[in-house]
């Protein structure tokens, strides 16, 4: 099923006052072993080292963006720790508009690199990052499960 937007859609930082919204979209898109919980939320709402953009529709929270930022001898990296668009939203562009911006926004920060981790099943997923730039690194064989592997992927933000 797909919902006609009804007001404008909007890209910004998460708040601390969104952590039972962002909660009800991980229930929604990640199985139980691997979401988020409350309490992970609160932590990262309120960590400087967390970095959370979501889109909102109306005000309402359809899409997530959630970073963890680290400092290494280099400079500050940042891992991006799970992307999710409510189902009736997918399919529009918006996963791709949120996580544009949220690596601008990053970019600005400074931060030198991006890296993820994706199931090597998830098509669509792996695509996305792709048409952002992030190239494969490594196989990492059954991380998810015996025989659920994953792929590390990378995406430089400064030249
Ligand atoms: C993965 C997910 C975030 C994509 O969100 P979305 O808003 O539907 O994706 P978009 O419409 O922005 O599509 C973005 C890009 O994904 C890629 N893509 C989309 N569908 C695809 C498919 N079936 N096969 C391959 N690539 C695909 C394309 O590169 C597309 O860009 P393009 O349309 O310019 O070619 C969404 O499906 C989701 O929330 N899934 C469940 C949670 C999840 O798996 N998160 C990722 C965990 S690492």
């Amino acid at each position: 099923m797909k919902v006609e937007l009804q007001g404008t859609l909007e890209i910004d930082r998460a708040n601390f006052s969104d952590r039972r919204e962002l909660f009800a979209l991980e229930c929604q898109c990640f199985d139980p072993e691997i979401r988020f919980s409350r309490k992970q939320f609160a932590y990262l709402l309120k960590s400087p080292r967390g970095e959370i953009y979501v889109m909102r529709n109306s005000g309402q929270i359809i899409a997530e963006a959630i970073f963890l930022k680290r400092r290494t001898k280099r400079g500050e990296v940042a891992r991006l720790y799970s992307l999710a668009v409510k189902p009736e939203y997918r399919g529009r562009g918006y996963s791709k508009q949120l996580l544009g911006k949220s690596l601008e926004a990053l970019r600005q920060q400074n931060i030198l690199m991006i890296y993820l981790e994706v199931e090597t099943e998830n098509r669509t997923a792996i695509g996305l990052y792709q048409s952002l730039g992030f190239a494969p690194v490594k196989l990492l064989k059954d991380y998810y499960q015996p025989t659920r592997d994953g792929l590390k992927m990378k995406l430089n933000l400064v030249a």
